[in-house]
């Protein structure tokens, strides 16, 4: 098992996000360094649009909780179907630039470190995009059981995240090996932080949702993406 991630490793992935802000969307959109060449770049969209499809079939309605929502990805698409969304992010430049994405008063940001937040109520669906691949292995459990604790029974459960691809990449970066949940991540100004990345394989992963009461079926696109979609399974009395 690969070491314990130190807090101080968890305080620089937060500052790594916050510097990151204002250039994070060009890897989603694939611009600049992040643009490889024409296949990988269309493949990435390709893939991007299968993802897009299965979270706008889910419709997520009610109150609906969004976990590290950054620049707003996921959040902008909630705020069609959700009656209020709540986020929890703990980077102040991540909110600001979602805030300001978004403009929608229905949005709530909740600005905290979520390896200590807990939930104040229960939501009717509980979303997260890239988040959780840096959650260190030893507090995925407990990650989850607060996922678990913050839905209501039968409330619905997205997430998306990355696969083991290198062309996911800019090319100065270098995805992790199997046992190492830590890589360095450079910044366009040249400045690298160390940061938690974890992949984990589909069966493992939704036996681990199972252990916290959730019931999440994970996917994968062809290249690029894993995802759930999931339920807090109802207590039968
Ligand atoms: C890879 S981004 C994901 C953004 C967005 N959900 C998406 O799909 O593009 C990771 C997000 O996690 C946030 N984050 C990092 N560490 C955090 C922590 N300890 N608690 C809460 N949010 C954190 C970052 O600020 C950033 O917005």
């Amino acid at each position: 098992m690969a070491d314990a991630v130190t807090s101080r490793t968890l305080e620089e992935m937060v500052a790594y996000y916050g510097a990151r802000a204002r250039e994070y969307d060009d890897w989603w959109y694939r611009r600049g360094r992040y643009d490889r060449n024409p296949e990988d770049t269309a493949q990435w969209h390709a893939e991007v649009n299968e993802l897009y499809a299965v979270f706008d079939a889910l419709s997520l309605g009610g109150d609906v909780l969004e976990l590290a929502p950054g620049t707003g990805t996921w959040t902008r698409r909630l705020v069609r179907t959700a009656r209020s969304v709540t986020t929890v992010d703990a980077s102040p430049e991540m909110v600001e630039l979602n805030r300001a994405n978004i403009c929608d008063a229905r949005v709530t940001y909740v600005i905290a470190d979520l390896f200590a937040w807990e939930p104040e109520r229960v939501y009717d669906a509980v979303c997260f995009g890239f988040w959780l691949s840096h959650v260190p292995v030893e507090r995925l459990d407990r990650f989850l059981a607060t996922v678990a604790r913050a839905l209501r029974q039968g409330g619905l459960l997205f997430f998306a995240d990355s696969l083991s691809e290198a062309t996911a990449l800019h090319d100065n970066h270098r995805v992790p090996g199997a046992s190492a949940q830590i890589m360095a991540r450079t910044l366009a100004n040249g400045r690298t932080y160390q940061i938690v990345k974890n992949y984990h394989d589909a069966a493992s992963l939704s036996a681990r949702f199972l252990r916290a009461g959730l019931d999440v079926a994970v996917h994968q696109t062809a290249t690029y993406f894993q995802y759930g979609v999931g339920v807090r399974i109802p207590h039968v009395e």
